[in-house]
């Protein structure tokens, strides 16, 4: 059973287009980042756990809802970092842990620089959010660092990825649920994925 969902709102579509372009200037391109990322954490929390409440409206009692499971929001340094905050501004109740990750220029595999999470985890449900999702090492490695900590169920979240890096990922963790905005053609020989959109961190933080 695939656990992919590629949105296709057009909402969507039409973003990632202008998040594509080169043009883009940095502030825009953070921008777009962060309503993406709004935009498919509304389907990647679908599945929440929700529970009954009581409050009193201006005209009477009623019966509402309100979430009934600690969620987390787990971005992927540096460049997970502009989802995350969107993603917490539609969420202030979430816990944002940060996972410090980047590639090795020559090898493309995953080095963990930066992982603070406590002995025993205080979330139930962690979405992963990484705006690029390439060979699939970083996303993976993430994964397993939140699985044996302990947390009953990970979601991953990110803009674009490679159908190479959708594979990678599926083939390791099965029973992840993978939400996107895109998936393109390839990865070129530095393992970047085309067309794509650049260096997702360079374009949001104006380093290069
Ligand atoms: C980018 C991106 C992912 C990773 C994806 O980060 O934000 O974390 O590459 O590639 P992969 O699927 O091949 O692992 P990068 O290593 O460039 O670090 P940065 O965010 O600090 O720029
Ligand atoms: N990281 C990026 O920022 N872009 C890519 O295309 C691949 C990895």
């Amino acid at each position: 059973m695939s656990l992919v969902y590629v949105s296709d709102h057009p909402l969507v579509r039409h973003k990632v287009g202008l998040l594509r372009d080169e043009s883009t200037p940095c502030r825009i391109f953070r921008e777009l980042v962060r309503e993406l990322s709004v935009l498919l954490f509304a389907e990647a929390t679908r599945t929440l756990a929700m529970e009954p409440i009581d409050v009193r409206t201006p005209l009477a009692d009623c019966r509402s809802e309100q979430l009934a499971e600690p969620v987390g929001i787990v971005p992927i340094l540096r460049a997970g970092l502009g989802m995350a905050d969107a993603m917490h501004d539609l969420l202030p109740s979430a816990v944002v842990w940060h996972l410090g990750l980047y590639r090795d220029h020559a090898t493309h595999q995953p080095i963990v620089y930066y992982s603070k999470l406590p002995e025993s985890p205080n979330i139930t449900t962690a979405f992963i959010v990484d705006p690029m999702l390439a060979t699939g090492g970083s996303a993976t490695a993430a994964v397993r660092i939140l699985k044996d900590w302990g947390v009953k169920r990970v979601i991953f979240i990110a803009l674009i990825a490679a159908p190479e890096g959708v594979a990678v990922l599926s083939q390791e963790h099965p029973d992840l649920p993978i939400y996107l905005a895109a998936i393109d053609s390839h990865l070129d020989e530095n393992s970047y994925i085309v067309p794509g959109l650049g260096d997702a961190g360079d374009r949001q933080f104006g380093t290069r």
